[in-house]
């Protein structure tokens, strides 16, 4: 179990859901991870129940100067930045029509600058350290128009749209550039219990070719993957984890 093994990687919204397993799996693979999030108690208890070298600063992603700051931390600290992975995100949905000024800018200011701000921090720091591997987080509803998504998707979106960027400019540097593309998955963030609705619905999840909602931990093997030296030739694209959700529709 030492797919990363040298690395260092930081994993933003690292405190819990899929970027507390994304911290345990690079961890496992031998990798020194920092999580990085605004819940500094849950983050710190995250980093302390993890087997190996994992620990935690608070970082507000949508925020240039703690971005700065985290950044110079890992330097001092680790001496090397080999992955990042832009995970941080708040959800909700309203219509088009309901939704407001002030929500709109919260939600594009950490879901979708924040990984502006991440990659412009941490590019450097990847480059001097002879390259490297950014996975920015979008969703199935980057994919396709949901009712109600309007906000969220459009950030999800536009991280496509960033990650082939990135990657054309980053790969004359050895950074390669991609997106997670989770469906639904179990955890705090949908704001319903998962598993406690199937209990009452056993058909909720018969539209999806696996029928069932994916494990965080599903999620965060695709991220070893992307990485890892296994995807040295995968930059610019999306790895979709979805259930078969979108490629069967
Ligand atoms: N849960 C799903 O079904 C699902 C589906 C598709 C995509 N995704 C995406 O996967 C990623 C992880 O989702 P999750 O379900 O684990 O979410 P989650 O809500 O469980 O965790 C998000 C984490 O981000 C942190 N965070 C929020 N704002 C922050 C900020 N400004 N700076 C730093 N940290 C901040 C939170 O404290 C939390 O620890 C997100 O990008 C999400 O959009 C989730």
């Amino acid at each position: 179990m030492s797919r990363l093994a040298g690395k260092v990687a930081l994993v933003t919204g690292g405190a819990r859901g899929q970027g507390a397993a994304e911290a345990r799996a690079f961890a496992r693979e031998g990798a020194r991870v920092l999580i990085a999030d605004v819940d500094d108690d849950l983050g710190a208890t995250t980093a302390a129940d993890i087997d190996g070298d994992v620990r935690f600063a608070r970082l507000d992603v949508s925020d240039a100067d703690s971005w700065k700051a985290v950044v110079a931390a890992v330097e001092t600290d680790f001496g090397r930045l080999d992955v990042l992975v832009n995970n941080a995100a708040r959800y909700w949905t309203r219509s088009i029509l309901e939704e407001s000024d002030d929500a709109l800018d919260a939600m594009i200011a950490v879901n979708l600058k924040g990984s502006f701000l991440g990659i412009r921090a941490a590019a450097p720091l990847m480059i001097d350290s002879g390259g490297g591997s950014i996975i920015n987080v979008s969703s199935t509803a980057g994919l396709g128009g949901h009712v109600g998504h309007a906000a969220y998707g459009m950030t999800k979106w536009g991280l496509r749209g960033l990650t082939r960027v990135a990657a054309a400019e980053l790969s004359p540097s050895n950074v390669r550039v991609n997106c997670l593309v989770p469906g639904a998955i179990t955890g705090p963030m949908l704001g319903v219990n998962i598993p406690e609705q199937q209990q009452r619905d056993p058909d909720l999840w018969s539209g999806l070719p696996l029928r069932r909602p994916g494990e965080p931990e599903e999620i965060a093997e695709g991220a070893v993957f992307l990485a890892s030296d296994e995807s040295s030739y995968i930059t610019g694209t999306d790895l979709v984890l979805d259930g078969g959700a979108t490629g069967t529709g």
